[in-house]
């Protein structure tokens, strides 16, 4: 084992055995003189900064002061110092934002005068209708239809082709312009399920009855003589909405009982509940909201998505 370890050498040494050779001989050259400050033997150099460093410094203070002149920079008590060149921030987002609109202004002026079956034949204007229909869709419809508008208990899927208003694009479009039920929309769509039950129409054992018959439709579990005897008070009371054969009817919103679609669920006791008090879904009007090619834009998105009939 050598006698000369690390702690007994002198640092300065040991910094001279690592640096590469032609360093060590300007180390060993130069004679600077110290501050007289040393820390076990490490001294500390009274050494001017280097030229390059300080060059740089004064080229940065010129800059920012050729900066404060040219551009905005001193915050004043109401006010700020514009800056010969104007420019602002604010200004240039404004830019932005109008160069966007008059990208899009071409295709928002075609929307207002073209009617629905023009944008859906024009492949150009058809894609802006969708895309711009799918981010009004994220702001205004997730909330109650779902964000993949799958929709839940008492919200329509818009996916599927089973409609309770209509599946084209005109019928879509009234639907999003005035709403269903919508009291403050005079054309709101309207139709309304009387409360069997607590209106005073059937008694509990007629809709029983008749609740086993509407599960015989989608042959779904039922009691099959509960189901013949509910089938004349589905024709004397139902029928003239739901159709004969259950296969409801679009003008009244009266949902098709036959298929494997509910809105409301298809279990026993949900079906009962609808007879007897019925549900009388609401569904905003859009038209007070949100503009005519806004309106058209959704259309084509949930026609796209489930459209047709
Ligand atoms: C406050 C909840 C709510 C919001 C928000 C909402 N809807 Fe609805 N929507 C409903 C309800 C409830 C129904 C079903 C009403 C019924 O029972 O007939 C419905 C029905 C519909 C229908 C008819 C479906 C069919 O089968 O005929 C369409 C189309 C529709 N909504 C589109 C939209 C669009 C587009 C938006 C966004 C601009 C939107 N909805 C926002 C609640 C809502
Ligand atoms: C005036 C028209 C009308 C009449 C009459 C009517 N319904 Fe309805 N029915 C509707 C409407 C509209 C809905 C949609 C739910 C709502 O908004 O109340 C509906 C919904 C339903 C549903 C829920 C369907 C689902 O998908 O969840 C069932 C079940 C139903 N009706 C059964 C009946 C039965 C049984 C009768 C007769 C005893 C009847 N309806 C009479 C209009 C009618």
């Amino acid at each position: 084992m050598s006698n000369k370890t690390p702690h007994d050498s002198n640092p300065q040494d040991i910094i001279l055995d690592v640096l590469p050779e032609h360093e060590k001989s300007q180390v060993a050259a130069d004679d600077y003189s110290t501050t007289g400050h040393e820390w076990d033997g490490i001294k500390e150099f009274d050494k001017p900064i280097p030229r390059w460093w300080l060059w740089t410094y004064y080229l940065t203070v010129l800059f920012s002061i050729g900066y404060m002149i040219a551009y905005p920079a001193i915050p004043l008590v109401n006010d700020y110092t514009k800056g010969l060149l104007g420019w602002s921030s604010r200004d240039m987002v404004e830019q932005e934002i109008s160069a966007a609109r008059l990208a899009q202004s071409k295709y928002i002026d075609a929307m207002q005068t073209a009617s629905l079956e023009e944008v859906a034949g024009n492949e150009e204007l058809m894609t802006f209708a969708v895309e711009g229909g799918k981010s009004a869709y994220a702001v205004n419809c997730v909330q109650c239809h779902g964000s993949g508008a799958t929709g839940s208990k008492g919200y329509p899927n818009l996916n599927d082709d089973e409609w309770l208003w209509g599946g084209t694009m005109e019928d879509i479009y009234t639907t999003v312009a005035h709403g269903i039920r919508f009291d403050e929309d005079d054309d709101s769509r309207y139709s309304e399920m009387p409360a069997f039950l607590t209106d005073e129409i059937l008694e509990k054992a007629d809709i029983i009855q008749v609740a086993h018959f509407v599960r015989a439709f989608s042959g779904l579990d039922h009691d099959p003589s509960a189901a013949s005897a509910g089938a004349e008070i589905f024709a004397d009371n139902c029928a003239a909405c739901h159709g004969e054969e259950g296969k409801g009817d679009q003008e009244q919103g009266a949902p098709n009982l036959a298929d494997a679609v509910w809105l409301y669920g298809s279990e026993f006791d949900s079906i009962v509940t609808t007879i007897s008090a019925s549900r009388k879904g609401v569904m905003p009007a859009w038209a007070h909201r949100l503009d005519d090619t806004t309106i058209k834009q959704l259309t084509m998105f949930i026609h796209s998505r489930g459209g047709g009939q």
